[in-house]
């Protein structure tokens, strides 16, 4: 009830079927398909503070600051929506930066990650000040350095370690092991530390973990935190006292509506590994903050018989919109928007991209669809339009964020021109 006595209108957060509708945040997603066009991103502005502030409650008094991962998707309405939370971010380019300070994250508020940081970047991170530059090897550090003595300014860093720990997530995206490019080994961080007391120009301030991404298992977490607890605890003893531990992001969440880590459990998990040193946690969640907040809109658009039990149904989104399942043969739930009691069918939903691993969802059974109806595919919030592309020249697709029973476009669909509109084609062309 609000004051006055008047019933507040009652929504579940997110995406949920009510009366065969499928809704989002109370909106009726049909009628967001209609007006909008497919294809089409939809995300909960309830979801993501939903799951924004569990996280963050579950810390429960103990110091930390949530880093959302940007990469996940960096719209600049989810990315201020978070910032208005009192989120901080993660980035992992300078350009990812630049949109970070757009969204109204200050420098303080950010952490540059990145395997690769090119000299421009780290020119440009040292120049903003930022919260730390998380550092992947002894040149990047140097490099660094010499930027910072350059500019008379003490760069603040965190150096990443490689902990060799298992992830047990896809191989594409699990980062904690040896034979990953990313972080520094353990050995040659001890080696890079016992050289900073004589480097004044390099302020260490974290030693920073990520072992990978959708990692549903607590146990590699829970080692991840351990670890830097314990390297955190190590150069305490030389005297070196760090001002928080990063343990990175990868909370996986539940694709197949299957079981996952609860967030307080990981919290409390963390918590407990990096309470005896007294630091404040530093996490980088992205996919358990907006992935299950977003769905991808799309039609069918042809239907055809595959095999003598199956039929294909093609979309009008694919792997342009949507990479995750032929990239890593990701598994998405897929939804009608609107849901019938007719008996099932089997289908292949692929895409209209020219390559057959255009395929979205892998032989799913559905109420039988006709061309014009409307799907959704769930837990598309992260690294879903972030990783679009514009292959077969299809445009880039609009985005919309539901608040309160309204919505907005906070991307619109892009257009040929805008695709265009960076091309030129120069003299070449026209010598016969
Ligand atoms: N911090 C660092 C240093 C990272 O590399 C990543 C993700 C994150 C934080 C955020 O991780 P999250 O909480 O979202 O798991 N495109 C892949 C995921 C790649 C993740 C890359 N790094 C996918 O669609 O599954």
């Amino acid at each position: 009830m609000i004051a006055g006595g008047i019933v507040e209108s009652r929504f579940v957060a997110g995406f949920s079927l009510v009366d065969h509708h499928l809704q989002c945040d109370g909106v009726d997603l049909r009628s967001v398909a209609d007006a909008e066009g497919t294809p089409l991103y939809v995300y909960s502005a309830a979801l993501i503070r939903e799951r924004y502030r569990a996280l963050d409650d579950a810390f429960a008094g103990y110091p930390h600051a949530l880093h959302y991962a940007l990469k996940a998707n960096s719209n600049l309405a989810i990315g201020r929506l978070l910032n208005s939370l009192g989120s901080a971010a993660d980035a992992n380019s300078i350009w990812e930066i630049d949109v970070a300070q757009r969204m109204g994250f200050a420098p303080h508020q950010l952490v540059f990650t990145g395997v690769g940081k090119s000299p421009d970047e780290l020119e440009r991170a040292v120049s903003l000040g930022l919260k730390a530059i998380n550092v992947e090897s002894a040149g990047e550090l140097a490099r660094i350095e010499a930027i910072a003595v350059r500019q008379g300014r003490p760069a603040r860093v965190a150096v990443r370690i490689n902990p060799d720990i298992d992830a047990k997530s896809h191989p594409h995206i699990s980062t904690g092991l040896k034979i990953n490019k990313f972080g520094v080994p353990l050995d040659a961080a001890r080696e890079l530390f016992a050289t900073l007391a004589g480097r004044p120009y390099l302020t260490l301030v974290a030693v920073h973990v990520h072992i990978g991404s959708q990692v549903t298992s607590l146990e590699p977490l829970r080692g991840a935190a351990e670890f830097v607890a314990a390297m955190a605890l190590e150069l305490r003893r030389v005297g070196m006292e760090l001002e928080y531990v990063d343990v990175g992001g990868g909370l996986g969440i539940s694709y197949d509506g299957g079981p996952v880590i609860d967030p307080r459990a990981y919290v409390e998990a963390i918590v407990d590994a990096v309470r005896p040193t007294g630091l404040p946690i530093v996490i980088e969640p992205g996919r358990s903050i907006v992935g299950p907040a977003g769905a991808l809109l799309a039609r069918v658009i042809d239907l055809k018989p595959r095999n003598a039990v199956s039929d294909f149904a093609v979309l009008d989104a694919g792997m342009t919109e949507l990479m995750r399942p032929a990239l890593y043969g990701a598994y998405h739930r897929i939804e009608p928007v609107h849901a019938t009691d007719a008996a099932p069918c089997h289908y292949e939903l692929v895409g209209p991209v020219c390559e057959s691993s255009d395929v979205v969802g892998r032989d799913r059974m559905l109420a039988p669809l006709a061309i014009g109806d409307v799907l959704a595919i769930l837990d598309a919030g992260a690294y879903g339009a972030a990783m679009a592309s514009n292959y077969n020249r299809r445009p880039l697709p609009a985005e919309v964020l539901i608040d309160r029973g309204r919505w907005d476009v906070v991307r619109r669909r892009q257009t040929v021109d805008d695709m265009l509109a960076l091309e030129h084609i120069g003299s070449t062309a026209t010598v016969r």
